[in-house]
């Protein structure tokens, strides 16, 4: 197959890098390989270059130090692109989590989509090897893109990929992170520009030469990231005032549970997981009663009657609820934390369920679906 540009960013990879290339080639010896190196203390770099020697289909971007995956991979799109028989572009890991024996299989499915997702999310794909900690951390990150900021695929995170050209010029066009929350930068793009996605299951191995790159850091800035881009796009789609509105009454429910909590517990002596029913009651009442007659005051008039409402948005936060209440237990008897720092995690998971859900649904689309039916 000709025009296939295989990007593999690479930081201390000289144990995986060389047997990575032979493997590729063996598949197929028509495909360019860029190899992204940021300079690697392990000399990584060098066995590249010995073995561009014997090839001119292997290519190297050299960087001056370690800059991220997300730009190397970045970088080594903008290369392949620079190439005019370019027309598609694959990027996967150095270190073989990513087999390149399913390389022909995403190439497959390539020419009937814009980027093909290799996914250990969907049926049939898989994780061996990682720790339960770390699958934690991957499944959540998956979850929390996938269902905050609606994103279709079940994979997001990892970046065995394949672009078409017009895709991956579009995503050098708008992208611009640098470490691991590169991987929901390109899915925004590429599903707010309307590309078409397909996802082929695969099965993710850990390494097991050389060390993981992605540090606590790296997690905190993907978290940074998801959060900067929901507020963003919630503050977008509610419009400035609204939004406004809205923090003000979140922040007067988290108020209302943690000074109902404390004052039953603590003033009134009642057990804290009893409280507890109360004041989360409370403050679902006093969001929906403020955010009813004041946030959402224009769209009551096409929305259901508002005791319906209410009985729906106490159901759904139910769930919200129930994460708040669990982890208030959680935290506060097991792991003995003081009772309201344990309610003010509760809350914080509380909050991102709840407020995607009455954003969604209790009032938005109510709204809309009434508006529709009657015709206006
Ligand atoms: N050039 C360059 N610069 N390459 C880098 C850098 C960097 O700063 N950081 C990592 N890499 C390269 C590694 O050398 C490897 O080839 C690939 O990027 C993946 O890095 P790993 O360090 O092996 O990441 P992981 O296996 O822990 O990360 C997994 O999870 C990430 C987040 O979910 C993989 O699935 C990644 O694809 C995924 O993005
Ligand atoms: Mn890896």
């Amino acid at each position: 197959m000709r025009g296939i540009y295989i990007v593999i960013p690479t930081y201390n990879e000289s144990e995986n890098i060389q047997d990575m290339i032979k493997i590729i080639r063996s598949i197929d010896c028509d495909y360019h390989i860029i190899v992204v190196d940021d300079n690697s203390p392990d000399g990584t770099a060098a066995v590249v270059q010995e073995m561009q020697k014997s090839s001119a289909f292997i290519h190297m971007v050299k960087r001056p130090g370690k800059l991220g995956i997300g730009s190397a991979i970045c970088d080594g799109i903008k290369t392949a692109l620079s190439s005019a028989d370019c027309q598609y572009i694959v990027t996967l890991d150095a270190d073989f989590s990513h087999n390149p024996a399913d390389i022909p299989i995403l190439l497959e499915v390539a020419e009937n989509a814009d980027m093909v997702q290799g996914s250990r999310y969907m049926e049939g794909g898989k994780i061996t090897g990682w720790t339960w900690r770390r699958k934690f951390i991957s499944r959540t990150a998956n979850c929390l893109y996938r269902y905050l900021l609606n994103i279709p695929q079940h994979e997001i995170t990892t970046s065995f990929r394949v672009y078409s050209r017009k895709c991956a010029e579009c995503i050098t066009q708008y992208v611009n992170t640098d470490r691991y929350e590169y991987g929901l930068a390109t899915a925004l793009v590429i599903r707010d520009n309307g590309f078409k996605v397909k996802e082929v299951p695969i099965e993710f191995v850990d390494r097991t030469r050389g060390k993981s790159k992605l540090k606590v850091s790296d997690i905190v800035y993907s978290l940074r990231y998801l959060a900067y881009i929901f507020i963003l796009r919630l503050s977008r789609n509610l419009g400035i005032q609204r939004f406004i509105r809205f923090c003000i009454v979140g922040t007067t429910g988290i108020i209302i549970n943690q000074g109902l909590l404390w004052v039953l517990t603590d003033k009134l002596g009642i057990y804290y997981l009893y409280s507890a029913l109360i004041s989360i009651e409370g403050s679902i009442l006093s969001n929906f009663v403020f955010n009813d007659l004041w946030t959402f005051r224009d769209k009551r008039r096409i929305s259901s009657p508002v005791f319906i409402r209410l009985l729906k948005y106490n159901l759904l936060c139910a769930v919200g609820s129930s994460f708040n209440y669990a982890i208030l237990w959680f935290f506060t008897d097991i792991l003995h934390f003081y009772y309201l720092l344990s309610n003010l995690f509760g809350i914080a998971a509380a909050l991102a369920w709840n407020y995607t859900i009455s954003l969604n649904w209790a009032w938005v689309s109510l709204g809309i679906k009434k508006k529709k039916s009657n015709g206006k």
